[in-house]
């Protein structure tokens, strides 16, 4: 099981009225129905829909998945971290970014590719103009209208937005992200389950090991540990210690970053609170970040995840003579890892740098499921304690507006 442990000089010790009323608000607050991401993992109909259309489509070379934000980041996050396992190709078209479409593009055999079309809303620009620009395509290859069930599959909203429309009037396979999961909580619904699929994983057991830590996230005594890292978190933000480094050890988990920086900046930020995230993966930010952390503004937090079993490994055996060879000749690569981890580790420790200490046995499936719903539950209760909405974006829908004002003003 996924365990964690903070090692800093602060402690947060809030009364017991105060821990008592904020678990009973956070307890609210996932059992309302109004919130859907606490229950998925039990939720198994959703992964029924995703299998169905799996096995209908499964004979696809490509796999080009269409969508931003929370229905892509999750999905990208899943795939490396557990890693392609079947000879199907993916393509992320994550952005409108002209010259990586065409050479994303330029690698892709239209006829024998999925297109799945991941968009909770339906209508974002980004999206809707990816998928524009496909259409162009297979109509350009002679592909009729009447076919495009054959080339698409859509994932969005149970009854709202155009992707709901263009299902029913083009016979499209739909799957849903329920009404009640918003977009960076929704990986552990199709939007993540098709792509993982596809590339071979087992999201059986990412789900299986997402229940296993429910309790632990929910229950004020079981998950004591876990209610008093959200506290101590709270209590650092207000002393001004408001940046978040979120490190694993492992290039498998660089992803994992990604999607956590999305989930805790667009979830926390707001009404002039937050915690700014800070992506980064070791050992390689150790030659980069690292400096900063350890020796700049002490106004960081640092999430450092340790992967304590690694899959395969390398003998650093060697016969030369020079000292850093010899040096590291009785060790393998995941112990030069560990010593990394640990001296870095000891290192903020003594400059008096704030770390929490995550344990991750592996990458794999079960592990990945604890770490998403624990990051998810971490932003629900940090988000509550700073009385913020951690379910919407004002924010970024103030952008849009003036992206479709600029959008009219120029046709
Ligand atoms: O978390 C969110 O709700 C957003 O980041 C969305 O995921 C993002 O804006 C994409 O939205 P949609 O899935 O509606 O296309």
């Amino acid at each position: 099981m996924l365990n964690w442990k903070i090692n800093s000089t602060h402690e947060s010790n809030p009364s017991d009225a105060a821990y008592t009323e904020a678990v009973q608000a956070y307890q609210k607050t996932i059992g309302s129905p109004e919130i859907g991401f606490f229950n998925l993992p039990k939720n198994r109909e959703l992964l029924a829909e995703s299998v169905k259309v799996f096995e209908r489509f499964k004979h696809k070379k490509y796999f080009i998945h269409v969508g931003i934000g929370g229905s892509a980041l999750g999905p990208e996050m899943i795939l490396k971290a557990l890693g392609n396992r079947s000879g199907v190709e993916f393509v992320f078209v994550n952005n409108i970014d002209p010259d990586d479409l065409h050479r994303q593009l330029e690698s892709v055999n239209l006829s024998e590719a999925l297109i799945y079309v991941v968009s909770k809303s339906g209508t974002t620009a980004e999206t809707v103009a990816a998928m524009s620009i496909l259409i162009g395509q297979l109509e350009g290859a002679g592909v009729k209208e009447k076919d495009f069930k054959d080339y698409f599959v859509f994932c969005t909203d149970p009854v709202k937005g155009e992707l709901r429309k263009l299902s029913s009037q083009w016979g499209v396979a739909t799957l849903t992200i329920p009404s009640n999961v918003g977009g960076r909580f929704s990986v552990l619904t199709p939007v993540g389950f098709l792509p993982a699929l596809f590339s071979g994983i087992d999201v059986q057991d990412i789900l299986e090991g997402a229940e296993d830590i429910q309790r632990h996230l929910s229950d004020p005594k079981i998950g004591a540990e876990f209610f008093r890292l959200a506290f101590w978190l709270k209590d650092l933000h207000d002393k001004g210690i408001r940046q978040t480094v979120i490190m694993p050890y492992s290039s498998l988990l660089k992803e994992y970053s990604a999607w956590f920086v999305q989930l805790w900046a667009e979830s926390l930020g707001k009404e002039g609170k937050g915690l700014t995230p800070i992506p980064a993966y070791g050992a390689t930010d150790q030659h980069s970040q690292m400096q900063l952390f350890m020796e700049g503004p002490a106004d960081k937090v640092l999430l450092l995840i340790e992967v304590e079993n690694f899959s395969k490994d390398f003998s650093l055996k060697n016969s030369l003579s020079g000292e850093s060879f010899k040096n590291l000749a009785p060790f393998k690569l995941s112990q030069l890892m560990k010593a990394e981890f640990e001296g870095t580790l000891m290192a903020l420790r003594e400059n008096g740098r704030h770390v929490v200490h995550l344990k991750m046995p592996a990458v794999q499936e079960e592990y990945l499921g604890q770490l998403i719903l624990f990051a998810e539950c971490l932003t629900v209760m940090v988000g509550n304690l700073l009385k913020v909405d951690p379910f919407n974006q004002p924010g970024v829908e103030a952008g849009k507006k003036f992206a479709n004002a600029w959008l009219k003003n120029n046709q």
